[in-house]
């Protein structure tokens, strides 16, 4: 098939949001073969996107049949220095009409978009194994592997999980958490300069510190700050779109990060009571903007990571806590309690400069091993 045959445009809900729902169902996304974990986008399959300043969603049609969907969001963030990055996600083509050049025919066009709107980079995430997705960035369209964060998360329990009486939990006001975060945490990679609207977004349900008992009065009290802290921040993403685990192919959509743990989920299956209530659609909360200070601060995150976990108990729907850190965090992954058997633990980020005038910085971006945390926003997951 020639290019010309099939033509790429922006997605139209009124006309496109049922076909590519159809799509979705049609595209599976990881190598199971039995299990699939399902997403409900609650109709609305720009859902991932809408909570980020600039996006789009491309389709691509042949002869009426909508053949292939990708969506991208831009926003600028914390490289080297400042920079306009463009994310790639949900790029999705219809079994039948694979291997055609349609796939890169998508981030081709995305590609342009970005460039019109000054992007400096293009980025995407996947699945270390799916080699469709990484030969096709990789090696047809020229981008690098970049970072290889790990996905760690953690199945909600009936039972509420201790927290240490030396340790106190408070939460705070936005106002106070974005000056804590462009404070300690505006050199990460990835932090976005709108740090102020991810908080102030209604999925983002707020911030908690932790200290030693006793602290909390004291703490920011004219910019003085006590030796050991912890603070991050909870984001609902079950109010954007619903999991289910499924055992029929009568749908393979799977969305998001959390896509990466179905065949873990699958190996799962012997533990069922945990599990038999997955499959009806749940939510999960999603810890963003963990950050720790002082010696003993893993003790603190730990509570933190405690604390959500008992919040997402009483949640209505809310199954699993789920985040997401850099390798460079090594230091405080022990301290965020997850199951390694549901975590990816080398989530797979690959990235290209879009401007020839970047190509310096970039090669020297790619060539140093991560230096800095990494900030996963949660408009992103
Ligand atoms: C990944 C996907 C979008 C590729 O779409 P596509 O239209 O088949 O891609 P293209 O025809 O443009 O392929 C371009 C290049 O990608 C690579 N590629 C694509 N599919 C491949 C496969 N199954 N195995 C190995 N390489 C593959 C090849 O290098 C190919 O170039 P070639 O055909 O000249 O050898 C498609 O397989 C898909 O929808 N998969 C399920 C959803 C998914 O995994 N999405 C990616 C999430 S990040």
């Amino acid at each position: 098939m020639a290019f010309e045959d099939f033509k790429v445009r922006r997605y139209d809900g009124d006309l496109d949001r049922a076909r590519v729902e159809l799509l979705e169902r049609r595209c599976e996304v990881g190598p199971s073969q039995h299990v699939f974990l399902f997403s409900d986008t609650m109709g609305d399959p720009i859902s991932r996107i809408r909570n980020s300043p600039l996006y789009i969603m491309l389709v691509a049609e042949l002869d009426h049949e909508l053949i292939g969907a990708i969506q991208g969001s831009i926003k600028v963030v914390t490289m080297k220095d400042l920079a306009k990055v463009g994310y790639i996600l949900g790029l999705r083509v219809s079994p039948l009409h694979r291997r055609k050049g349609i796939g890169s025919s998508l981030v081709k066009h995305l590609e342009e978009w970005f460039i019109g709107n000054q992007v400096d980079y293009a980025y995407m995430a996947t699945e270390k194994e799916n080699n469709a997705s990484v030969s096709l960035f990789v090696n047809k369209l020229h981008y690098v592997k970049f970072r290889t964060p790990a996905i760690l998360v953690h199945p909600v329990r009936s039972q509420p999980l201790k927290i240490s009486s030396k340790i106190e939990i408070f939460k705070i006001n936005e106002e106070k958490a974005e000056y804590l975060y462009r404070r300690y945490m505006s050199l990460t990679e990835f932090f976005p300069v709108d740090i102020d609207k991810v908080l102030s977004n209604k999925l983002s349900l707020g911030t908690w510190v932790a200290c030693d008992q006793g602290g909390r009065d004291q703490f920011g009290q004219n910019g003085h700050f006590p030796t050991n802290w912890a603070m991050l921040s909870v984001w609902d993403s079950g109010g954007l779109f619903k999991l289910r685990i499924g055992k029929a192919p009568a749908s393979c959509l799977m969305y998001s990060k959390v896509s990466k743990l179905i065949d873990k989920v699958f190996a799962c299956f012997s533990m069922p009571s945990l599990l038999c209530n997955m499959f009806e659609p749940f939510g999960f909360y999603f810890l963003y903007g963990v950050h720790h200070e002082g010696p003993l601060s893993g003790n603190m995150v730990r509570a933190l990571c405690n604390y959500v976990h008992n919040m997402a108990r009483v949640a209505v729907d809310c199954k699993m806590v789920v985040t997401e850190v850099g390798s460079y965090d090594e230091r405080v992954r022990p301290h965020i309690p997850h199951w390694r058997l549901l975590s990816c633990l080398e989530d797979l980020w690959c990235i290209k400069a879009l401007k020839s005038e970047e190509r310096e910085s970039f090669n020297e971006l790619t060539r140093i091993p991560q230096t800095r945390p990494l900030f996963v926003d949660p408009r992103e997951v």
